[in-house]
This record gives C-alpha cells, structure tokens and sequence, in this order.
C-alpha cells in the first residue's frame, strides 16, 4: 500500500482509519473521499475529494487523478437503517461495492472493504461461530454483506483484483459516532453514562454480541492488508473480534468508572430481532493463523480509555460551545 483512496473516509472507521494511514503512509498518500465535506481532521488533513460511491466515472477520475494502488471502501448502510430502507440500502450497499470493485479493477489497485458479523443468521451456529458456516442473514444488511463477501472473492478469481475483508463485530470508538447500526448501544452507553449517569438500551440483558476497540480494528485492518497474499487461505472475510458481551455487562464495567452509573431498558424490537439474529461470539481463528490476528484491548481495558478519552473529548466541545 503506497496510496490509498477511500470512501466514506468521514464515518465512524473512515475517520480514524484516514488520520492513522496519514501518520504510516505519509498524508498526501491517503485520497479521504465521502459524499460531503465536514470540518473534521480527516477532511482537513490532507487530499479530500467528493466522491458519490453510486457514481462509477467520478470515482475512476478520483483513482487516476491520485494514482492510487490501494482502495478501501467503507461507504454503507448499517443494519438498522438497512432495515428501514431496504431498497436503498441494496442500491447504496451493492451499487456502491460494485463500483469501487470495477475501480479497483481499472486501476489495478489492491481492495479492502468491511463485512459483518450481520452476514450470519438464524441458522448460523451460534458460539464460537467457524469461519466457514452456515450464512443466511434474515436482514437486508446482511444479504448485502454475504453477497459483498461472494463478489469480492469473484473479482479476486476472475479479474485478480487482491480483495480482502474482515467480518467485523460491533466497533466502539469516541471520534465519530456510528449511524444506524443494532450495536451502537455499546458506544451511545458512553457517551449518556459520561454526560448524565444513565442509559436507556434499546437491546435488551442477556443479549450478547461481539464487539472491538476501533484502535484493534484499525491495526486488524493494515495488517491483513499487508498480509502476504501467499499466506491467506480465506480473503473475504475473517472473522475478527476481541470480546463479546451483554449489556448488562458493560454497565457493570462502566459502574466502576462512574459511580451511581444506572441502566434501564426500552428494546427496540426491530434492533432487538436484528441482534437476536447475529452469533452471540465468532471465532478468529483462522485470522490468527493466517495472517497473526491479535487485540489489545478487553471490555475493562477498552472501557477505562473509553471513559478517559470521550470525557476529554466532550469537556473540549462544551469549551468549545460557551
Ligand atoms: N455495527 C454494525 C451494525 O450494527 C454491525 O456490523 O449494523
């Protein structure tokens, strides 16, 4: 990876994952593109273009203007308001992995793009979840993260293009929040349990889902992509996680931190059904084995820099604001 273009570099990976290839590639090497600009660091640091991920020649011209040999393709729905908008969510989802596959293809550029732990099922085994199982999503999220998964092994068979992806679990982070995703509880928690010592979940206790800290996500993500492509068995996608648990646990690890801390719920049924849905743990196994997948961060560790850094972060915005 030399220089990279990606797409819906503003959202909650994008806008981390632009700062830290910035910092390891040099910043005139990372092309953050999106549909619109803001006034975060990763519009502001470096090369930024708009590219609407449904629009193929705009985002060919981006790829050439920039001699990119890398494209990681981020833009997408998440599973909640995929539900709410499936039609849109297919044409957004697939319409938009279509064309950053035949740009990549055109360009000869190396291919990342995030799948889900939303592309198992019902039917899927449910502990410890293989790498290779059972995979019939009920949701229209994941029938565009299996289908996603399918047409970036094609382009890897039938045009040669590298593609490589991760089945990500839940991500929690504090720079940019998530939108429209069933496991944004795991991250909204912080930011009520910091502000007012409380919080009410739409998912409900006992649910359990696997989640990671985005700095294990950001490393998993350079360092499959720097893999050596004789060692990948599996290309799309490995199973990565770092911890898996229930609401009820992560409020007990923030009561440590913020005393008085009080949880509640109101589910949601339509998240609800959707997490009921997904494994409650996957296994990483063959990202270990393939290519040395590893975490640092736990659900105490991650909930201790968590805490810390998303406390400065509001304390600077309320400065900021008076
Ligand atoms: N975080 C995603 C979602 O909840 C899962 O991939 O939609």
């Amino acid at each position: 990876m030399k220089r990279i273009l990606i797409t819906g570099a503003l959202g909650q990976i994008g806008s981390e994952l632009t700062m830290k290839l910035r910092e390891t590639y040099g910043t005139d090497n990372v092309i953050a593109t999106d549909i619109k600009k803001n006034d975060s660091e990763a519009a502001q640091s470096g090369p930024f273009e708009i590219v609407d991920v449904t629009d193929l020649k705009n985002m060919v011209e981006v790829a050439k203007k920039y001699k990119v040999d890398t494209v990681m393709h981020l833009a997408a729905l998440l599973s909640a308001t995929a539900e709410a908008k499936p039609v849109f969510a297919w044409n957004l989802n697939m319409g938009g992995l279509m064309n950053a596959l035949e740009t990549a293809r055109e360009v000869k550029a190396k291919f990342f793009t995030p799948s889900s732990i939303g592309a198992f099922g019902p039917t899927t085994p449910k502990d410890s979840t293989p790498q290779d199982t059972i995979m019939r999503p009920t949701t229209m999220y994941g029938v565009n993260k299996v289908a996603g998964e399918l047409l970036s092994d094609y382009y890897f068979h039938k045009f040669g293009v590298d593609t490589r992806g991760l089945r990500f679990p839940g991500l929690i982070s504090y720079v940019a929040l998530p939108g429209g995703g069933t496991t944004d509880y795991a991250v909204e928690i912080y930011y009520e349990a910091i502000l007012n010592r409380k919080y009410e979940s739409y998912i409900d206790k006992g649910t359990y889902m696997d989640m990671m800290y985005m700095p294990d996500a950001l490393n998993a993500i350079i360092d499959l992509m720097e893999a050596d492509p004789a060692k990948l068995v599996h290309r799309n996608a490995f199973n990565v996680t770092a911890m898996s648990f229930a609401p009820e646990q992560i409020a007990a690890e923030i009561a440590k931190h913020i005393p008085g801390f009080k949880m509640t719920y109101k589910v949601d049924p339509v998240r609800q059904s959707i997490a009921n849905s997904w494994p409650n743990s996957i296994d990483a196994a063959a990202a270990r084995e393939e290519w040395g997948f590893k975490y640092e961060y736990d659900l105490a560790k991650m909930t201790q820099d968590m805490i810390e850094k998303l406390t400065y972060k509001l304390k600077m915005n309320k400065a900021r604001a008076n």
